[in-house]
């Protein structure tokens, strides 16, 4: 299969991480994608740090493969970062100010430290701070975006920007996609959309659907999911904006956080898992430009095969 310097460095046998995703990447997605050869990685937002450390290292038994978590910097709770580090490959970062105390935690522990950004100066900014590889986001991502450039352009900048691997996130959903990525330069590519839609995630069903009935167009980057989490633009489906700003109420619904069974306000970051009730399609409904590459529902074993044996037959046929 396809090594670079990302799968060397990582251990993974193909060159995909699979994004941190809230409730979405959850312990079984990671190990799956682990156990298929590539990052898998887990989030737990909100989770207790002595909980994080039971969690993530009953994930690292539970795969031969390597495994990272991932956090979101202004939810950051250090002590879980902490707690999490000893049992990760790869600790990793994403929307805040890179920080040479959280990369040095990492290390510390024995962790691989990386920053999904999105600029050549944020990457350059997360070297400084010690980071082992970078994660250069464009806007065709799904989730929360932190710049305003498209993929192929970011890329090339942050490829020129800086020495360490760079994985290339945001609207990559197919093998063509992927290949264009390593062609580009890349060292790997960073997948979310594509595995929300998969048998291993902890996203609702009916989310799952709208994905695999939506394409590219019907994605709209927006401000209106900014409950908890202000000034921060996010990629969902257009439908969910005009489903929450037509629902009549302040709480779209319910669903698990850690032991608790809390309220979903109107507008809130959170997107509906598994164990979610109420208005599904009134909320966070995060999908990529890779949304139309999701067709039906797989293991994730098979988008990794799939994207990763698919990119490998293109390349190859260009010699
Ligand atoms: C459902 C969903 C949730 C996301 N949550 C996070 C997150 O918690 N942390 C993070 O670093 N990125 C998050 N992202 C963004 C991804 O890291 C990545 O940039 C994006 O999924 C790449 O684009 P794609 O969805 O087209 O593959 C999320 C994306 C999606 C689709």
């Amino acid at each position: 299969m396809l090594q670079t310097a990302f799968t060397r460095m990582a251990g993974c046998s193909v060159p995909i991480q699979q994004a941190g995703m809230g409730g979405a990447a959850t312990p079984e997605l990671a190990a799956a994608v682990s156990a298929a050869g590539g990052l898998g990685m887990v989030s737990l937002p909100m989770v207790p740090a002595e909980d994080v450390a039971v969690i993530v290292a009953a994930l690292a038994k539970s795969t031969t493969g390597p495994v990272g978590i991932n956090f979101v910097i202004p939810f950051l709770d250090v002590a879980a970062v902490e707690a999490a580090a000893p049992h990760c490959r790869v600790v990793e970062f994403f929307y805040g100010d890179p920080q040479a105390g959280l990369v040095e935690r990492a290390h510390r522990a024995g962790a691989l430290a990386d920053w999904q950004v999105g600029s050549a100066d944020e990457a350059k900014a997360a070297v400084q701070a010690g980071c082992d590889f970078v994660v250069a986001q464009g806007t065709e991502a799904g989730g929360h975006i932190r710049g305003t450039t498209g993929l192929l352009v970011l890329l090339d900048e942050v490829l020129g920007a800086v020495e360490v691997p760079v994985l290339a996130a945001g609207g990559i959903g197919s093998a063509r996609a992927m290949a264009a990525a390593l062609a580009a330069g890349a060292d790997g590519v960073r997948v979310g959309t594509r595995f929300v839609a998969t048998a291993e995630s902890g996203s609702h069903p009916a989310y799952i659907q709208a994905l695999v009935e939506a394409s590219a167009a019907d994605t709209v980057i927006t401000t209106a999911f900014s409950g908890m989490w202000p000034d921060a633009p996010h990629r969902v489906l257009r439908s969910a904006v005009t489903a929450m700003e037509a629902f009549p109420g302040e709480t779209t619904g319910e669903m698990d956080l850690g032991a608790a069974r809390v309220p979903i306000p109107k507008g809130a970051v959170p997107s509906p898992t598994r164990d979610t009730t109420g208005a599904i399609p009134a909320m966070a409904l995060y999908a990529g430009e890779s949304v139309g590459n999701v067709v039906r529902v797989q293991s994730a074993r098979g988008v990794v095969r799939e994207l990763a044996e698919g990119a490998e037959r293109l390349l190859r046929g260009w010699g």
